[in-house]
């Protein structure tokens, strides 16, 4: 059956009027991954240090260990997330100026504007991207691959990349025992490509509950509550929760969300061969997706342990470690599942389709090419603010256009000759 067979507009007498166009088969798959953690660790020990906790307190309630933290203030959410796409792009052998759209997931964004996802187009050279940010927390890398996936199948982007970014470190209260133990810094990125290979990403369940704004919450530095002497003085500008009703609701949502998209999919809890789920607590890992779905752990991926609770970018980290362990394999059923401040939920089904074994295997002139690119990138960049420069101080003509001074001088002699 071709496809204009299976595209037309349903009449009440049964019959099928074929549509004058076909719906191409079109498919949105992960083809390419990477993910990238500061080279600080900081121990459950060291916190010891700094407040009121044992390493045994927070192992026994998070399965915490330690975390990664951006100490160099060099490294930035922008930096961690260009350095992850960069390395899906190599995965995917794709270059930067074939990627149409950059999703910026994060919460610890660069500036409150422009978008971190601005920062990373231009660092990449992705000349031909549109780019922003998305703002819907640790669920936020779903939420993107959802928006990828929409905007592929609706024929407006062949590569789309999606990002998960965060410094978390930077907006929590190192004096908040509540919070500051269980958060690290890191990136994950996918690129995802228009594809007639059927599978990818299959399906989307998105989630929000307004109802538990002040569950997770920065207070202060937005409309709200604007940045003041008074904000930074109390403390509005750090992260603040309630751990408890946070975790309530994830053990709710992990579990319900990823149901309703193994549904949406077509397939049952026993087709699914691998859940990545958010790292935020061993414990709601297990009272959600391993108790309440009945999932073995051996199809649970879980490295909260190495880094804490990296918000957005937990989901991508994860999935590149899976891959590196090679646990995942083509035709695999993949389950990302998340849930955060919001509140939100998010979870999407995933057939994987690509093999996971060329990873790593770039020849020494690909490396050097996409080296060249990025140098090239920066120096573009670079030209582009020395330009914007010239065209402040220059004086322009009635449509904007700068008057260099050689046009000047000739424009000159002429007005004098008048
Ligand atoms: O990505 C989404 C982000 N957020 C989350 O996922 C958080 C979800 N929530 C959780 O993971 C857990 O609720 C926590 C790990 C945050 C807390 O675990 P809990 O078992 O819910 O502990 P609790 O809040 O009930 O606190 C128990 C006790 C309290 O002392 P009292 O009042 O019983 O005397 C806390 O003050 O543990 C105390 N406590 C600590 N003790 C040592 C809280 N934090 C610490 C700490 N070290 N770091």
């Amino acid at each position: 059956m071709s496809n204009m067979d299976t595209n037309g507009v349903g009449h009440e007498n049964g019959e099928v009027e074929a549509l004058p166009f076909a719906f191409p088969s079109r498919f949105a798959q992960i083809v390419g991954w990477g993910s990238v953690v500061p080279d600080k660790v900081i121990t459950n020990h060291d916190l010891e240090q700094i407040v009121d906790t044992s390493d045994e307190w927070i192992r026994s309630r998070t399965g915490i260990e330690e975390r990664h933290v951006a100490a160099d203030p060099k490294e930035t959410t922008a930096t961690l997330a260009t350095e992850a796409a960069r390395r899906a792009l190599a995965v995917a052998n794709v270059p930067p100026s074939k990627v149409d759209l950059i999703i910026c997931s994060t919460s610890s964004p660069e500036y409150i504007f422009p978008a971190t996802a601005c920062l990373v187009q231009d660092a990449l050279g992705a000349h031909n991207a549109g780019a922003f940010d998305l703002s819907a927390a640790c669920s936020g890398f779903v939420y993107g691959l959802s928006m990828a996936r929409g905007h592929i199948l609706a024929g407006d982007a062949e590569y789309v990349l999606v990002i998960g970014s965060e410094t978390l470190s930077r907006v929590v209260d190192w004096t908040d025992r509540n919070t500051c133990v269980l958060f690290g810094d890191g990136a994950g990125a996918v690129l995802v490509a228009a594809s007639n290979v059927p599978g990818g990403i299959m399906a989307s369940e998105l989630g929000s509950d307004g109802s538990g704004a002040d569950a997770l919450i920065i207070p202060g530095g937005g409309s709200a509550m604007p940045a003041s002497l008074e904000t930074v003085s109390n403390g509005s500008h750090y992260a603040k929760m309630d751990g408890k009703a946070v975790f309530r609701f994830a053990t709710r949502v992990m579990a319900s969300a990823t149901r309703d998209v193994v549904e949406k999919a077509g397939l049952t809890i026993d087709d699914v061969d691998l859940v990545i789920p958010h790292q935020a607590n061993k414990r709601i890992i297990q009272s959600s997706v391993l108790r309440q779905l009945k999932i073995p752990e051996e199809k649970v991926v879980i490295n909260v342990q190495k880094y804490g609770n990296t918000s957005t970018a937990s989901i991508p980290i994860a999935l590149c470690e899976a891959i590196e362990e090679g646990r995942v394999k083509p035709n695999d059923n993949i389950v990302f599942v998340g849930f955060g401040a919001g509140l939100t939920w998010a979870a999407c089904a995933v057939r994987w389709s690509v093999p996971v074994d060329t990873v790593g295997k770039a020849s020494w002139w690909t490396s050097t090419r996409r080296q060249a690119t990025y140098q090239a990138a920066a120096a573009r960049s670079m030209w582009k603010r020395a330009m914007r420069w010239v065209y402040e101080v220059l004086p322009t003509d009635p449509e904007g256009r700068p008057i260099w001074p050689e046009e000047e001088a000739e424009k000159e002699p002429a007005a004098e000759e008048q």
